[in-house]
């Protein structure tokens, strides 16, 4: 699809001035309008008329400037100009694309590094906290948007900036000598968090343990060895459990440079910015005043503590700086939540001061929250709820669920138990990258988890059920063909049904799909095209009997059985959902 989506645009780009990218096209609503629709709404002002008038003069247009591929017809409907793909051209084309290679097949995916550079950061939670389930939003999309990124040919480098640097540490390192921790003593993180719990409250009722723990992490950020060893065994829980969360969720990263890793770009840092008499004083800070975008004054960035630390901005900017003179990338995503707007702001700011134009090629997208619909969740004190925690509460869910179905009782306890963590998993994180990124996620588990709902597990149901067909087939000798060889252009003209092709186009959009989230930065982009992928499966499936037919026909069908598992399973492996196979 994406080859006549390029047809489409390149036609445009003959009579329109401002440029037109594939990703500009939207998907008509009724395939009976059109393959892909040009939406008019934002030229009517330029052309001083209304959309639909904007639509026929294109659409006139392209045809007076002969401007049209043969491959395409064209039609102005109301406010879009649409597109049309001849039936027998796009139902061939496709199905060799969708077929071509062994095992998931290459459809949509383009070489990698043959788009230019991209670092993305994400997941970047702090160290000596488990991770909390709203760290699953900017995991889950980052980690997406990094195996879309590179499937897509883009060279992607993924970074995970701890937070483990800051007074928090200090004061991490006062609970140890105030409650006389050995250094060579394993905690867990459950004691670690406990530690500094306990040595807050003592905190309040003893403010000189504020300033010592102030005072720490100033030794720290010299390079103490008996203060940095404690912060590094911090670190060292921390990753040990973070990495069982992310070996969980399929999850890893290229480099993990926490705060911490810039610690000695600090101080040439803050000369650089004296030197360029950025840095000004206020109240002993040393700031940098700043404004957003549209030049409107900001609070001011602050680099330099009156007692000399630096802060999380000051890493910030060094880490900018550190990643543009190694990547010299094409863009730089920070995937991190809202809450953190004005600081991406002042960040920016201040690099643009700086004279770093590479800025422009920064963005923050920001993530949103959770909000719990389960009394046992949303009333914990300080709604601390950890991603582990979630996933346990939607296993014992899909265990009830699946004790009531008949297969399951054939399964091996090992077989049952894996399953029970694969479908768990792809619930939560398909209901979490199902939801606009900036939007707060509303955690229901009943919901999350049905069977027949938009769900995770309603996609791997529909996978498991295209391996169960191919199967059955194989076991009846139906299919003789390998998966791998199952294109035959001598069959496509069995398939006449209007279900049949419009399965076909659906399938053919996942290039389109996989842009739209790229630019967009939004996962829910891919997560409600495979929705669309598996209720146009269905549509198919009740109209068209595969096994059992005349031999030619049932044929003809698996081929678009086989085009589907590989679409479902390309598109859910890029999004992190495991795929079990069976349920
Ligand atoms: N550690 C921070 C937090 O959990 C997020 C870090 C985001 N990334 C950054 N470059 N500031 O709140």
């Amino acid at each position: 699809m994406e080859r006549f989506a390029k047809l489409a645009a390149r036609a445009l780009n003959q009579v329109l001035e401002t440029p037109i990218q594939p990703s500009d096209l939207e998907t008509p609503p009724d395939p009976k309008m059109g393959d892909f629709g040009f939406p008019c709404f934002r030229l009517a002002k330029q052309f001083k008329k209304g959309p639909p008038q904007v639509a026929q003069q294109l659409v006139a247009e392209l045809k007076a400037k002969n401007a049209l591929p043969q491959d395409l017809t064209v039609a102005a409907v109301g406010p879009y100009v649409n597109f049309t793909v001849p039936q027998d051209k796009l139902l061939g084309a496709l199905l060799r694309d969708l077929l071509a290679g062994a095992g998931l097949g290459t459809y949509g995916k383009l070489q990698e590094g043959s788009r230019g550079s991209w670092v993305l950061e994400y997941s970047s939670p702090n160290v000596a906290k488990p991770l909390n389930i709203y760290h699953l939003r900017p995991t889950a999309l980052g980690a997406a948007l990094d195996r879309i990124g590179r499937f897509r040919g883009f060279e992607v480098f993924s970074i995970n900036h701890l937070g483990d640097w800051g007074k928090q540490y200090g004061m991490l390192s006062v609970a140890f000598r105030h409650f006389n921790i050995p250094l060579d003593q394993d905690l867990s993180m459950r004691e670690l968090v406990d530690l500094y719990v306990r040595i807050n409250a003592e905190a309040e009722k003893n403010p000189a343990l504020e300033e010592e723990a102030r005072q720490d992490f100033v030794k720290l950020e010299k390079g103490d060895p008996a203060i940095t060893a404690f912060w590094q065994k911090c670190v060292r829980i921390s990753l040990r459990e973070f990495d069982r969360a992310y070996g969980r969720l399929g999850v890893r990263f290229d480099h993990i440079w926490g705060e911490s890793f810039y610690r000695e770009q600090l101080p040439p840092l803050l000369d650089a910015l004296r030197k360029k008499g950025l840095l000004v004083e206020s109240e002993g800070a040393q700031v940098v005043p700043v404004t957003d975008r549209e030049g409107h004054e900001l609070p001011p960035c602050i680099l330099q503590k009156t007692d000399g630390g630096t802060t999380y901005a000051t890493r910030d900017v060094a880490a900018a700086l550190f990643r543009q003179e190694r990547f010299r990338f094409d863009r730089m995503t920070y995937i991190v939540g809202g809450e953190q707007k004005l600081h991406f702001q002042q960040i920016f700011a201040v690099l643009k001061q700086m004279g770093c134009d590479w800025v422009e090629r920064c963005e923050h997208v920001p993530t949103g929250l959770y909000r719990f619909k389960d009394a046992k969740m949303s009333t914990r004190k300080g709604n601390f709820v950890t991603l582990e925690e979630v996933l346990e509460l939607a296993k014992e869910r899909v265990t009830e669920l699946l004790a009531k179905r008949e297969s399951a009782t054939e399964l091996s306890p090992e077989a049952a138990a894996a399953i029970t963590e694969a479908v768990a998993v792809g619930a939560v994180v398909f209901h979490d990258l199902s939801t606009d990124p900036a939007r707060d996620v509303e955690f229901d588990v009943e919901r999350v988890v049905d069977f027949e709902g938009e769900t995770g597990p309603y996609l791997q149901y529909a996978h498991t059920r295209c391996l169960s067909i191919l199967r059955k087939a194989r076991e009846t000798g139906q299919l003789t063909a390998s998966e791998d060889a199952l294109f035959d252009e001598r069959l496509v003209a069995r398939l006449q049904k209007p279900e049949e092709l419009a399965l076909v186009k659906t399938l053919g959009m996942l290039p389109l799909h996989l842009e739209r989230t790229l630019s967009f930065a939004k996962a829910s982009q891919l997560a409600n095209y495979l929705i669309d992928v598996t209720q146009a499966f269905g549509a198919f499936y009740r109209e068209c009997k595969v096994l059992g037919e005349e031999p030619e026909l049932t044929q003809a069908r698996l081929m678009l059985v086989e085009a589907t598992r590989r679409i479902l399973a390309r598109g859910l492996s890029l999004i992190l959902i495991p795929l079990p196979e069976r349920m």
